[in-house]
């Protein structure tokens, strides 16, 4: 056998990707079912569980960069491993926290808030750093692997290493919630099963992934021939190292239209529900000739939780489809012309989000869309890393770029509670998610592929 192909079958990989990303799903993207049961039962309130959030994504997407320098010095399998196993760790040890006497704490009793302090200290500490260190070592590698074994399919390849985190939200909002239910409103019984689910997925993923050999070919496929430049034609090429790669100002741009993207999206995602049932209740009351704060009865205001709960479900949806529907098309036409239509499109969401928040229909389409746009980055910004670079230091480079979602996701939902609380409405936090968009957009079409480098 030639040293460009392998007995591996290149399916394998896929598998790795999509149960990986699954795991980090389940870790992620289902957070908002915990913070009622955790104020509940910790005395907590909403800001106090938030900044956990916080934390994971920023210590999640910080530690892309040595996820990925690491990728690229021992291999996917050690780094996936070891990070999976930290991230299960992390997460099964916030079952072990032990919550104040609500009795006592309630009474305004010193002891039980000494309790309930040091009980949200160790939720950052497990949740926030360890989980979220241990989730970034496993999200990475496989955006770096898969594609390598796919080198004609490098879109939907990477497609695959990211639709997990969509498909883990679908798995763990519904059964904590069971769980949750199940055990008196408990929800550390959830961090204790899952933690446990967790370590197994992980050995699972890491087993999947090993690089390929080098200059691996798949059978029956040769690569593209190179461009030709005006001036000369280029007889070799060679990937970009990682010190060239971020010494380009493409990627830096790449960066910024990462960060505009996530932290638009993050701040209106955290917001649509409640912006749903705000609106809706206002219609219910003037219908009725209520009063403008009058209460809602408790079965109206079910109601109207229920129907604008279809906007988190319907971005949930599309926010999984396009992460590997995208991929194919990007491989076809390239990113950077579905780039610019999805991030115009995101503004014109995101402008539409406050007057859809009426009728749940209009508001749940709105929803479906900045789903789609905002899922399609984390298919679209690897892959166009991917095609200006070249795999070879894929890993450290998306390491680097992927810290824009971190830091995105740290100060995204902070700022947008903020700016509606000050506000006192859902249209400030929209709009200004719409202006950084438009920024993204105007960023990606001034984007153009660095030159390849001779050898
Ligand atoms: C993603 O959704 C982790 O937010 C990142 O892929």
């Amino acid at each position: 056998m030639s040293q460009h192909q392998s007995n591996f079958p290149r399916w394998v990989p896929l598998l790795g990707g999509l149960m990986g990303s699954t795991t980090c799903g389940l870790l992620l993207y289902a957070f908002s079912v915990f913070i009622r049961p955790l104020m509940a039962q910790f005395g907590w309130t909403v800001a106090q569980v938030s900044m956990a959030y916080a934390l994971i994504c920023l210590f999640f997407g910080l530690i892309g960069i040595l996820a990925g320098r690491l990728n690229d010095r021992i291999g996917p399998r050690a780094v996936v491993l070891i990070g999976g196993l930290i991230m299960a760790f992390g997460f099964f040890m916030v079952s072990t926290i032990t919550p104040p006497d609500k009795a006592a704490l309630l009474a305004g009793d010193p002891a039980a808030k000494a309790v309930s302090d040091k009980a949200l200290t160790l939720f950052y500490l497990y949740y926030g750093v360890i989980a979220g260190i241990g989730g970034g070592l496993v999200y990475v590698p496989p955006i770096a692997t898969a594609p390598k074994w796919w080198p004609d399919r490098r879109g939907l390849a990477t497609g695959f290493s990211v639709v997990g985190l969509g498909l883990g939200s679908f798995v763990m909002a519904p059964l904590a919630t069971r769980m949750i239910a199940a055990s008196g409103g408990s929800a550390l019984p959830v961090f204790q099963y899952v933690g446990i689910a967790m370590a197994v997925m992980v050995v699972i993923t890491a087993l999947c992934l090993q690089s390929p050999p080098a200059g691996y070919r798949p059978v029956g496929w040769t690569p593209p021939a190179p461009p030709v430049s005006a001036t000369a034609v280029r007889s070799e090429f060679r990937d970009y190292t990682h010190r060239e790669t971020v010494r380009t100002p493409q990627f830096w741009l790449l960066w910024a239209a990462y960060f505009c993207g996530s932290f638009a999206g993050l701040m209106a995602i955290g917001l649509i529900a409640k912006h749903g049932i705000d609106a809706m209740s206002m219609v219910y009351r003037a219908q009725q000739g209520l009063d403008a704060a009058a209460a809602l009865p408790e079965d109206a205001s079910k109601q109207i939780a229920m129907l604008a709960a279809w906007a988190p479900s319907t971005l949930a949806i599309f926010n999984a489809a396009v992460r590997v529907m995208i991929g194919p098309l990007a491989d076809k036409i390239g990113s950077k012309k579905i780039f610019v239509v999805l991030f115009i499109l995101q503004c014109i969401a995101m402008l539409m989000l406050f007057p859809a928040g009426k009728s749940y229909v209009l508001l749940a389409a709105c929803a479906g869309l900045i789903g789609w746009n905002y899922g399609a980055m984390f298919t679209l910004f690897p892959a166009t890393l991917l095609y200006y670079y070249g795999p070879t230091h894929q890993g450290s480079n998306y390491g680097v770029l992927f810290t824009a979602w971190g830091v995105a996701g740290f100060f995204g939902p902070y700022l947008g509670g903020k700016l509606q609380v000050a506000t006192g409405s859902f249209f400030v936090p929209f709009v200004v998610a719409a202006v950084i968009v438009g920024i993204a957009a105007v960023i990606l079409m001034t984007l153009k592929a660095p030159e390849k480098k001779h050898v």
